[in-house]
């Protein structure tokens, strides 16, 4: 490597996750999505990931060296973020020169309904635009590359580089692409929108999302589906731009249950929701129509129900919760509400 502006140092970033309201589910060739999604950045919901890195002459076998979770090693976990590593070489080819020791920690628990990998794999795609910033000696880290190299690492997660609300899918209309993710500004109505995350059931997935998207290969309904989504991201888009609370609350929840109506009409078919996330969606719609407030849920590959709704509204909100948490598993709830997005929080680098 010719003319390196330095040899070894430490990065740390908190990178939250994200929860979309128009989905991404099904893909093709390396991580493109078959439709576009549009998705709001969480604020509580981090994981922090601090990378020790030493650059080394020539390319080794292994680029991780250390990989710690909440402090304990984790080789399953190292395993494939090693594969990761390795297979975007060819677009960062000095990831393959690179010795890292990570240790991350995730501000959220573990199946909690959550998605970790993409707050993970967006904090250490950071990191390493981090670290080639101070390679090549550039003034900024190259966001497009992060969201990038992140999108390879979990789809999702390309889109928790950007806080607020955020694009990612080929759309003209929207000027958004399949490579990386996008910012997008909604009205100021959308400003302090929050998420009351209703724990159902925190056992581990039975269907992870990667077998899912698979699914959608040979489901019926699938192209339909992906023109449906299209047509939902112009149209949520448009109602966020505007401030149209009844066009959002409508396709937040369709576009909810059309994902889990893929799971349900796969082959073979999946179901992840339970009795008490139906149980939650009919009280917030209840809820909703007898005092007027703007609250509706979308949901991600589980059961648990993301109940969304205006921070103004929080003390009437209290009231919904208070009720719903009986419907929890051992009554828990986790708050969050939008975020800005990702923080450098450490950056030494030596010469
Ligand atoms: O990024 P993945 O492969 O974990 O897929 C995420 C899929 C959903 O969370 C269900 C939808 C989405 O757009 O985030």
């Amino acid at each position: 490597m010719m003319n390196l502006k330095c040899k070894n140092g430490i990065v740390s970033w908190q990178s939250p996750s994200n929860i979309a309201f128009v989905k991404y589910w099904g893909k093709r060739d390396r991580q493109y999505p078959m439709n576009p999604s549009l998705s709001m950045t969480l604020n509580n919901s981090h994981t922090t990931m601090e990378v020790e890195f030493s650059i080394l002459d020539k390319a080794q076998d292994t680029i991780i060296q250390n990989f710690q979770l909440e402090g304990i090693e984790k080789p399953k976990f190292q395993q494939r973020l090693e594969k990761f590593l390795q297979s975007i070489t060819d677009v960062a080819p000095f990831v393959a020169n690179l010795n890292l020791n990570i240790k991350s920690s995730n501000s959220f628990p573990h199946s909690a309904g959550i998605a970790s990998s993409a707050s993970a794999l967006s904090a250490l795609a950071l990191c390493l635009a981090s670290i080639e910033q101070a390679m090549i000696g550039a003034e900024e880290i190259d966001w497009q590359k992060a969201s990038l190299l992140a999108r390879l690492g979990s789809g999702s997660a390309c889109r928790s580089v950007y806080g607020n609300y955020v694009l990612w899918g080929k759309d003209d209309e929207l000027e958004s692409v399949d490579d990386y993710a996008v910012t997008f500004n909604a009205h100021e109505k959308f400003d302090d929108l929050q998420d009351a995350i209703l724990i159902v059931d925190s056992e581990p997935k039975k269907v992870s999302s990667s077998i899912g998207h698979g699914k959608m290969n040979n489901n019926p309904f699938a192209d339909a589906r992906f023109q449906q989504a299209k047509d939902h991201y112009r149209q949520l888009a448009k109602a966020m731009r505007s401030g149209d609370w009844d066009t959002f609350g409508e396709i937040l929840e369709l576009e909810a249950l059309t994902l889990h109506a893929m799971m349900m009409s796969s082959s073979p078919s999946f179901v992840l929701l339970k009795p008490n996330s139906l149980s939650i969606i009919e009280k917030i719609r209840e809820f909703r129509e007898s005092t007027k407030i703007p609250v509706y849920f979308t949901i991600d590959a589980g059961p648990n129900i993301h109940m969304i709704y205006p921070g103004k509204d929080k003390t009437q909100i209290s009231v919904l919760l208070e009720n719903l948490k009986t419907l929890c598993e051992n009554d828990r709830i986790i708050h969050d509400c939008i975020g800005k997005g990702p923080v450098l929080l450490k950056k030494e680098v030596n010469g």
